[in-house]
């Protein structure tokens, strides 16, 4: 197996959990919507499972995510932790929060990840009052009791995050944690760590909208890119600088345990190694990065699912 040179990744314990994760996962979002090649994923996921990777997260919503997932590395299995989501089984816009739905739906990704569990199984952002109403969360803990899932998340953000911490029934948050996106590293992280409560960071590079000169077209990307703009060009530098410095901030953030970066390329898994590789995020730049946000942050710029 072909290891990557220089000392080994880092790996933390994903909160209670009995789960130690590398602290650079794998986000399976893009290669769906991308409609990426089922060979490309192949070397995509190959290649990192090889190089340290042992966390990969997808949903039941990304296109073909959990199927392309399932045919690359469906036979390695017992070498990664396996995170999926419910909620949309018909589709993003098109929720259903009822347990038959989301017991159906997670049945499916199973057979679609070919495998007989996963690791983790999250509702996929579902709004505070459905939460409140707790049967789509009994639903998780039905799955759980069925061993389709060994653990059950919530994925999401704001006020629903917070609850989801507080109702003691969720072994791990997904959240969006970034230089563009750190209302989580007071709303819920403190509370999460103090709990036990495993953290996932999502969008943890802020989709690196620094790559853009002008606003993007896709609107997922607008409010990081209108963020990173206002918080201003020596916030973050250039090219890999600014890679290195996003990912290293968001593995700095307390309680957070693992970053679960979406990608569509081969190779960028390990190319996000070697730039961890280099050492943590010095304190004062963490310092410096969380006193622009506090200069610069209006109240409207709140966790973006
Ligand atoms: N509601 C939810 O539950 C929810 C919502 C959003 C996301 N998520 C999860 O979070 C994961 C990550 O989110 P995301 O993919 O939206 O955002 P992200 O990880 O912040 O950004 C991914 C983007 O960053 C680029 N990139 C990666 N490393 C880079 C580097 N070193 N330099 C420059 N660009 C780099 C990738 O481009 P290349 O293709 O060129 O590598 C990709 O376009 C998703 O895949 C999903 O699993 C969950």
């Amino acid at each position: 197996m072909a290891r990557a040179q220089g000392p080994p990744l880092e790996q933390r314990r994903l909160g209670r959990t009995d789960m130690v994760a590398s602290v650079l996962g794998f986000g399976g979002s893009e290669i769906g919507y991308q409609q990426v090649s089922a060979r490309a994923v192949e070397r995509l996921l190959g290649g990192a499972l090889d190089a340290g990777l042992n966390v990969i997260d997808t949903a039941e919503c990304y296109d073909e995510s959990e199927s392309l997932i399932g045919r690359a590395v469906g036979s390695r299995r017992r070498e990664f932790h396996l995170f999926t989501k419910c909620g949309h089984g018909q589709g993003w816009g098109r929720a259903d929060w009822r347990p038959p739905a989301l017991l159906a739906s997670i049945e499916r990704s199973l057979k679609r990840l070919a495998t007989d569990h996963v690791d983790l199984v999250q509702l996929h952002s579902c709004s505070l009052e459905h939460l409140r109403k707790g049967d789509a969360i009994a639903a998780l803990e039905r799955a759980r009791e069925r061993g389709f899932t060994r653990y059950v998340g919530y994925s999401g953000d704001g006020e629903a995050a917070r609850y989801a911490v507080e109702c003691g029934r969720f072994d791990a948050l997904q959240t969006s944690v970034s230089v563009a996106d750190q209302e989580a590293i007071e709303l819920t992280l403190p509370l999460a760590a103090a709990r036990g409560v495993a953290v996932i960071a999502k969008r943890p590079l802020a989709n690196a909208v620094w790559r853009y000169a002008r606003k993007p077209a896709e609107p997922y990307y607008q409010t990081y890119w209108t963020r990173l703009r206002a918080l201003g060009p020596e916030l973050l530098g250039e090219g890999d600088d600014a890679g290195a410095t996003a990912l290293r901030f968001t593995l700095a953030v307390p309680g957070v345990h693992t970053a679960i970066v979406g990608t569509t390329r081969p190779e960028r898994w390990q190319a996000n190694a070697a730039l961890l590789r280099s050492g943590a995020l010095p304190a004062n730049e963490y310092t410096r990065i969380r006193a622009r946000w506090a200069e610069v942050a209006r109240p409207s710029w709140v966790g973006q699912t």
